[in-house]
């Protein structure tokens, strides 16, 4: 287990540039499994979730050629298989998109059950249903789920239930290799779902509407594109990094990003209080001195609304505003676990069910805590570096699945911050 150590009271300032985005990396990864041919992917952060899926990809017999830091070369031609063995897929959870890989690629597969954040109950029924509409038998027995196909696979029109991010991936990845016109209604609209299907189009599949309620996917026997494609900046970095900038009272400009994607967020800031300036390719964000913030309400939706990926982070800047705010939590139902901790260092955090009050302005002392997961890891670290004293987090790695270098960028930026074993 590591900690990292934090003293907070230090307004962070200066720039950050943001690493390529884990999410849509997962997702990329998973499929260039679909492929024909070798890929080239850039701009993958050197994170442990990205490792991990590329680990089970090899683990299936896929080569990897890890050329240098955030590029790899995967050539799919190798697999010898449809069965994924390899207990990694339990460390995280987008290793179920190989399932969608595989069903469209070899018309079977199997998988053990998918691991990932502790964020309520994660269930995958609507995945189920549109592998079932696309024609496959789908079981699950003693932890695997295993899919097959008596007859031949075929496109077809289905909706979500829920606008699922990763149901709408794993069809869209089986739907590009199986003949005929595959449309999911009630679609996921997120950046990286754009992304996976952008890097598919690049690589010769026919996905059109992506980012929309409605994708039509037409299956391609063959693909094999030009090969090179580089993965959109982290949307929840960059809005981790400009919490951070309001929290501590500082001047942060996030570099790399795409500053459409952090609307949701910028507008809630300067509602907050702060101010924001944005050009192509980044994003400032800072407060005056000392800064008083006004208490603020928030829902977590799909994209474009506000992202729970970004609620931890957000509900502890809440604490240091001024009044009543209220955080809504509408996409897990057990997303709040790091406010008992958020509690010992002094917040007044009411939860009940998916809503959480706060009464703020609190001042926040340091205490011993603990990552529950990754983005409410990365919350109790924006805690420390605005608390008064010394905070102890335990169970650090956790945060280090998903922030490329989160020491180094937040050291650079003047925090007091670093990491023991
Ligand atoms: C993805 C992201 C995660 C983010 C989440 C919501 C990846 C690897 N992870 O997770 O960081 O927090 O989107 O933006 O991209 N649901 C069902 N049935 C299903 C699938 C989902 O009921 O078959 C429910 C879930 O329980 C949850 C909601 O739908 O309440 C959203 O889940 P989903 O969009 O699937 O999130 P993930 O893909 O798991």
């Amino acid at each position: 287990m590591n900690s990292y150590i934090v003293r907070g009271g230090t307004p962070l300032r200066g720039e950050v540039t943001i690493s390529g985005s884990k999410n849509a990396a997962l997702g990329v990864i998973a499929a260039a499994m679909v492929l024909d041919v070798p890929s080239r992917i850039e701009n993958i952060p050197q994170v442990a979730d990205a490792e991990i899926q590329l680990e089970i990809c090899e683990s299936i017999g896929a080569i990897v050629h890890r050329e240098s830091p955030g590029t790899v070369t995967i050539d799919p031609r190798p697999i010898r298989t449809s069965h994924i063995e390899t207990d990694k897929v339990r460390n995280i959870r987008a290793s179920y998109y190989l399932l969608g890989v595989m069903l469209g690629k070899f018309g079977e597969g199997s998988i053990k059950m998918p691991g990932g954040c502790d964020l309520g109950t994660r269930p995958i029924d609507q995945h189920i249903k549109g592998f079932e509409a696309l024609g496959a038998t789908v079981t699950i027995e003693h932890g695997m789920i295993r899919l097959s196909s008596a007859q031949k696979l075929h496109g077809e029109h289905l909706f979500l239930d829920q606008g699922s991010v990763g149901a709408t991936i794993n069809i869209m990845l089986a739907a590009v290799r199986i003949e005929g016109t595959t449309i999911i209604e009630n679609a996921g609209k997120e950046p990286h779902i754009v992304d996976v299907a952008n890097f598919l189009n690049t690589m010769g599949a026919n996905i059109r509407g992506a980012g929309t309620d409605v994708i039509r996917i037409t299956g391609t026997p063959v693909l094999h594109g030009d090969g090179m494609y580089s993965i959109i900046p982290d949307q929840i970095e960059a809005g981790t990094f400009m919490i951070a900038a309001v929290l501590t009272r500082g001047d942060i400009t996030v570099r790399n990003i795409i500053p459409h994607h952090m609307e949701p967020l910028s507008v809630k800031l300067v509602e907050m209080g702060a101010h924001t300036e944005s050009g192509d390719d980044w994003m400032r964000v800072w407060t005056d001195d000392n800064a008083e913030l006004s208490a603020a309400h928030f829902k977590t939706m799909r994209y474009p609304g506000f992202p729970t990926d970004l609620q931890p982070q957000t509900t502890v800047l809440l604490a240091t505003a001024t009044g009543t705010s209220r955080m809504h939590e509408d996409v897990f139902d057990n997303r709040f676990q790091y406010v008992d901790d958020l509690k010992m260092m002094g917040a007044r955090v009411l939860v009940a069910d998916r809503f959480a009050i706060i009464e703020g302005p609190c001042p926040l002392t340091g205490a011993h805590i603990r990552a529950h997961d990754l983005r409410a890891g990365a919350a109790m670290v924006l805690a420390g570096l605005y608390a008064r004293g010394e905070t102890r987090i335990d169970d650090s790695q956790i945060v280090e699945r998903g922030y490329e270098d989160f020491i180094k960028k937040l050291t650079a930026l003047g925090a007091d911050i670093r990491e023991v074993e």
